[in-house]
């Protein structure tokens, strides 16, 4: 890769979410480094379509839970790309069980995967980071006074961790001009748990689900936002307020 554009790493960056968001920072100009962990095939299309934009995307598969891993990862970053202008923390894993029935070890991957992953991650990008880079971490919504939760506590506990990495990391990296914020989605409209559509209207007052779209529109404000660090912002049509 060249050392001209900016480099964004997004984590869980080959599907859903993870790859919509992929493509608008290549239109935006970045050059991508696409992890993923199992989907081969759809890391290497996108790659080949960002290639056909003419940006330049590499595609390479690691478990940011293991964190050898994620230091292999990073280490060929910085031998290949040579710094990290953003990382997109996007892995979110959610597998929604009653937390009477949860298990010790699908606790542990739940929180390997989507809170220590996003911290290896962190960790070892900031030293590529120049002044002005960013990291953005993808929570879910409301968790401003998070209540209980029977269903999918692993989860929420995750997300809840994550925001207190992304304000504790907000201010620890001030001083180098990084800014670290989350985006939260609600109920986008790929999601496992997504009411009908004539129900949605009665947990999502703006009455839609949400689109990789709007997601992606408060990434990029983000990107822009040079004097907003620390901030969550839920894209959620009203969703758990
Ligand atoms: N979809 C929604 O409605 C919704 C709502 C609220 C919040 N969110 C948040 O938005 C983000 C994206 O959601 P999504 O539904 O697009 O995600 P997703 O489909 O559940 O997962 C995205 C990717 O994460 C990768 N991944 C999972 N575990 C990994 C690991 N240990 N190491 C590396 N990669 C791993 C998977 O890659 P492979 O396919 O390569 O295995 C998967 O394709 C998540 O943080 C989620 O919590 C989503």
């Amino acid at each position: 890769m060249s050392g001209q554009a900016p480099v964004a790493v997004v984590t869980g960056g080959a599907r859903r979410l993870g790859r919509h968001l992929c493509l608008r920072l290549a239109a935006r100009g970045y050059d991508v480094v696409i992890l993923y962990r199992r989907s081969d095939e759809a890391a290497r299309a996108l790659e080949q379509e960002i290639a056909s934009t003419g940006r330049r995307a590499r595609a390479r598969a690691v478990d940011v839970g293991v964190e050898p891993q994620v230091a292999e990862a990073f280490a060929e970053i910085a031998r290949a790309e040579g710094r990290v202008d953003l990382l997109v923390n996007n892995v979110g894993n959610y597998n929604p069980q009653p937390i009477t029935r949860l298990t010790p070890a699908v606790w542990d991957a739940t929180l390997a995967a989507n809170l220590s992953g996003a911290y290896y991650c962190s960790f070892h990008a900031l030293p590529l980071m120049p002044a002005h880079g960013s990291i953005i971490n993808i929570g879910m919504a409301g968790l401003e006074g998070i209540r209980a939760n029977v269903r999918g506590a692993d989860y929420y506990v995750s997300k809840t961790g994550l925001l207190s990495l992304t304000r504790s990391l907000a201010v620890a990296y001030a001083d180098r001009h990084i800014r670290v914020n989350m985006v939260s989605p609600g109920q986008l409209d790929n999601s496992v748990d997504l009411p009908p559509p004539d129900q949605i209207g009665e947990t999502v007052p703006l009455g839609r689900a949400g689109e990789l779209q709007d997601v992606a529109q408060a990434v990029e404000y983000l990107l822009d936002a040079s004097y907003v660090t620390g901030a969550n912002i839920d894209v959620a049509g009203g969703y758990r307020l």
